[in-house]
């Protein structure tokens, strides 16, 4: 009982009764055995355990070995489980098709127990050797995450500062981006929907969308009232150079992974307006990116909620009416309707 715990488990899968007596009793003293006389049956088996390896059989009556190879490649919780082949005919076809199905090895019948426990063990270490490399895999990209978010959060700090620290600008942008999101996520529209996995590279990617302000001057980025218009003119630079910073780290990489592509998007196109008079390239509707026009929409609601240096701030309700006047010549007009339910959420987030 005890030792059940540690021993791999193998399920044979064999219409004949013989030769499944035969690999049990090869490999019961090293492994935990399951005996299947049937592919449909082996089905059933799996829907409550999953063995280490698997042995089946090509030729059966039901279900032949060939289509139970496939169900198994088809899902998801058996497709990494190695299958070893047993076949009663030589021949270069066969053992194509069943590598080209994905069986790791074949084993020609009869069997002699030399052979079945070298190649099994062969297979159980090889399996023993995928995991654990799988596992490092896995612990070293949840480290290179983490080390992303730490990076993350120096840049947008860095970014905080330079605009005057204590605004919290970015922290609630942010917000407003998940809130966005969260509410693209469920749009019955295609064309608008989220995906939690680009949901959460814009979300992050938000952080960053005025990187480029750590290269306008104090005398612009700060200056209390308005700006003339050769001010504005510098303080509409900070997009390009922000673009400009993240393509050093995408070219650095050699890689434009997802989320630097939607930080560089975010960061390059957050002031383009739908009706193509945006800047730093006067892109027009569908050609500014989703998540350059989901900025948009934080950036302003937060520009006129909370304020900033050049302006004082609005209550909710007038930023909420200027974002629906500017609907259709600003804001994306198909994305302000299907965020209609979310604009109440920030006004939580504004207090
Ligand atoms: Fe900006
Ligand atoms: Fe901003």
């Amino acid at each position: 009982m005890g030792n059940d715990a540690v021993l791999r488990g193998i399920l044979v899968i064999d219409d004949d009764a013989t030769n499944l007596r035969m690999l049990q009793e090869i490999l019961k003293p090293a492994y935990k055995v399951y005996a299947s006389p049937s592919g449909e049956r082996a089905l059933n088996f799996l829907e409550n355990r999953i063995p280490d390896l698997i042995m089946l059989d090509v030729e059966m009556p039901g279900m032949s070995g060939y289509e139970m190879l496939k169900r198994l490649k088809g899902d998801e919780r058996t497709a990494s489980v190695p299958v070893l082949f047993l076949t009663a005919q030589e021949g270069r076809d066969k053992e194509e098709e069943a590598f080209r199905l994905g069986a790791v090895d074949y084993i020609l019948k009869p069997v002699t127990a030399g052979v079945v426990r070298a190649r099994v063990d062969l297979h159980i270490e090889l399996g023993d050797y995928r995991k654990r490399l799988e596992k490092l895999v896995n612990q070293k990209a949840e480290r290179l995450g983490r080390m992303r978010n730490s990076t993350l959060k120096i840049l947008s700090g860095v970014t905080a500062w330079r605009d005057g620290g204590v605004s919290g600008h970015i922290e609630r942008t942010t917000a407003y981006v998940s809130l966005a999101v969260k509410g693209l996520s469920e749009a019955d529209d295609p064309a608008y929907r989220v995906t939690p996995q680009y949901g959460d590279c814009v979300i992050k990617a938000s952080r960053l969308h005025d990187i480029g302000h750590v290269a306008i001057p104090d005398s612009i980025l700060l200056k209390p009232g308005p700006l003339l218009p050769e001010e504005f003119a510098v303080m509409k630079t900070h997009t390009v150079i922000g673009a400009a910073i993240i393509d050093e780290a995408i070219n650095d990489l050699c890689d434009d992974s997802s989320f630097l592509t939607a930080a560089r998007e975010i960061v390059i196109s957050h002031h383009e307006r739908w009706d193509g008079t945006g800047y730093p390239n006067a892109l027009s509707g569908e050609d500014i990116p989703l998540s350059g026009r989901i900025m948009a929409i934080a950036d302003t609601y937060d520009s006129i909620a909370a304020g900033n240096p050049h302006k004082a701030p609005l209550s909710h309700g007038e930023a909420v009416r200027i974002i629906r006047d500017e609907t259709g010549s600003h804001f994306d007009p198909r994305m302000i309707e299907i965020l209609g339910d979310a604009f109440p959420t920030f006004a939580d987030v504004r207090a």
